[in-house]
């Protein structure tokens, strides 16, 4: 089993680049079985999710080929199957897209119901409420999410709650329904954006994306594609947090700013100076932090997934901010290992409050998901002595070259496997 050590008290200095969106990328890529003609992405991170979707696609069929480090060409003519396999399916939450892809290519799917990150109970009763809608008849059974649907057709939905997954789940079902469909209430973050972009090109109509109504006109065949992925907001918002966190100065480059504005008024809020030009944005951090209340929201909310690395911000704050987790219910795992290193934090519902102010103490500590786990890794580059974390897989799922990044700005992190520790790359 590995883990990874965090040696503390380390300042992060320096110019990081941001990889591929990992959600636009685990969207895209069930999406492009739409296509019968090449689909060609760059910039998709080296992540496991990403590898996890890549070996779905060629169990179904799809023919793949690099084309760069991070650039795969696809050709999705000769699909055979509308199952994808369970072993692949239950490692990644995104996989569910596949529902709504491969209604839309073949009228007929059957899906595992999901995995993923274990951030409470993630409901998925508006995606089927909508596939319903465009038409399509929904059986659970034995595990498996059957869905039909020969000849969907446009309608009207209305989403009862913002979800990015049912989003994104209808507008593929609706992209090849006959006729118009109008989704109203959906969600607005970048990657559906992207999404939308990337299925246009291919030959979709679809208007309105990155607001809250999104008008579909079904199309019957899509095309060849050259789509180039994204930044990754939240792997940005990651380093820009981490930079505050650690009193650091960072650059992070290849960015949207404009996605990130939640993260910036936050930090400029708590006393960091930021700067922001037109693809990168600078942290400067400071001595004297203040403490901050932080609300999540869906976008162009405080991202709920970068709440974790908030809450560990605000444990160097002088006094107390009130974290409200408006999105999902059980996000809050960090908390007692946050704990364990020292913080002092009260979880009651959704609100977390936090007396910040106090030096954290290093730990052996474990990832209980994807963003808690970064969320740990800073927690440890902040604290004195040295964190060791175990189930870092988690982290791996969705961060390319975590370790490496960190340590190129300073940090020592370290795998070990065995009682046999192995060096990312040198601390700088
Ligand atoms: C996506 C992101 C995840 C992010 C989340 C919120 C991907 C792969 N994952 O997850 O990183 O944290 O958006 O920004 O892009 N809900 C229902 N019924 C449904 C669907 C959702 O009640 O049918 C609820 C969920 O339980 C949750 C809220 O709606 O409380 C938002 O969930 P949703 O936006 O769907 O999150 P995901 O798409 O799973």
């Amino acid at each position: 089993m590995e883990k990874i050590i965090v040696r503390g008290r380390k300042r992060l200095c320096g110019q990081v680049k941001i990889s591929g969106s990992k959600n636009a990328s685990v969207a895209v890529l069930p999406s492009l079985i739409l296509s019968t003609g090449k689909v060609t992405l760059q910039n998709l991170p080296d992540i496991t999710d990403v590898r996890t979707m890549i070996r779905i696609l060629e169990d179904l069929g799809v023919n793949i080929r690099r084309r760069g480090r991070n650039a795969l060409e696809f050709n999705p003519a000769r699909l055979r199957g509308f199952t994808p396999p369970y072993n692949l399916v239950k490692k990644m939450r995104a996989s569910y897209y596949l529902m709504g892809s491969l209604l839309a290519r073949f009228g007929r799917a059957e899906v595992p119901v999901p995995g993923g990150c274990d951030l409470g109970p993630r409901p998925i009763d508006q995606h089927l409420k909508g596939f319903a809608a465009l038409g399509a008849k929904i059986n659970i059974e034995h595990g498996l999410i059957k869905l039909a649907g020969k000849k969907l057709a446009g309608a009207h939905i209305y989403l009862d709650v913002v979800s990015v997954g049912a989003t994104i789940n209808l507008m593929l079902a609706a992209a090849s329904a006959e006729g118009k469909t109008v989704l109203e209430n959906a969600a607005k973050e970048p990657e559906i954006v992207d999404l939308a972009n990337f299925l246009n090109a291919m030959g979709a109509s679809i208007k309105g994306a990155g607001t809250d109504v999104i008008r579909i006109e079904g199309m019957p065949r899509f095309g060849d594609v050259d789509h180039t992925i994204i930044p990754d907001r939240i792997e940005a918002g990651t380093f820009m947090l981490a930079a505050a966190a650690t009193g650091g100065d960072v650059v992070v480059e290849d960015v949207i700013p404009k996605h990130l504005e939640a993260v910036t008024a936050k930090l400029r809020e708590m006393g960091v100076e930021v700067e922001v030009e037109p693809e990168r944005i600078r942290v400067k951090g400071t001595q004297s932090l203040r403490a901050s209340d932080l609300k999540t929201f869906p976008y162009p909310g405080f991202p709920t997934d970068l709440q974790p690395l908030g809450m560990v911000l605000l444990t160097a704050a002088e006094g107390t901010s009130v974290i409200t987790e408006n999105v999902f219910d059980g996000r809050f795992r960090h908390v007692d290992e946050l704990k364990r290193m020292g913080a002092q934090i009260k979880v009651e519902g959704r609100t977390a409050v936090v007396e910040g102010g106090r030096l954290l103490s290093g730990a052996p500590v474990q990832a209980t998901d994807l963003r808690a786990g970064a969320a740990l890794v800073i927690a440890g580059l902040m604290a004195k002595g040295e964190t060791v974390l175990s189930e870092p897989e988690h982290i791996y799922r969705g961060y390319e070259n975590l370790e490496q990044k960190l340590n190129s700005l300073g940090a020592s992190l370290k795998r070990v496997r065995d009682q046999n520790p192995r060096s990312f790359s040198s601390p700088s």
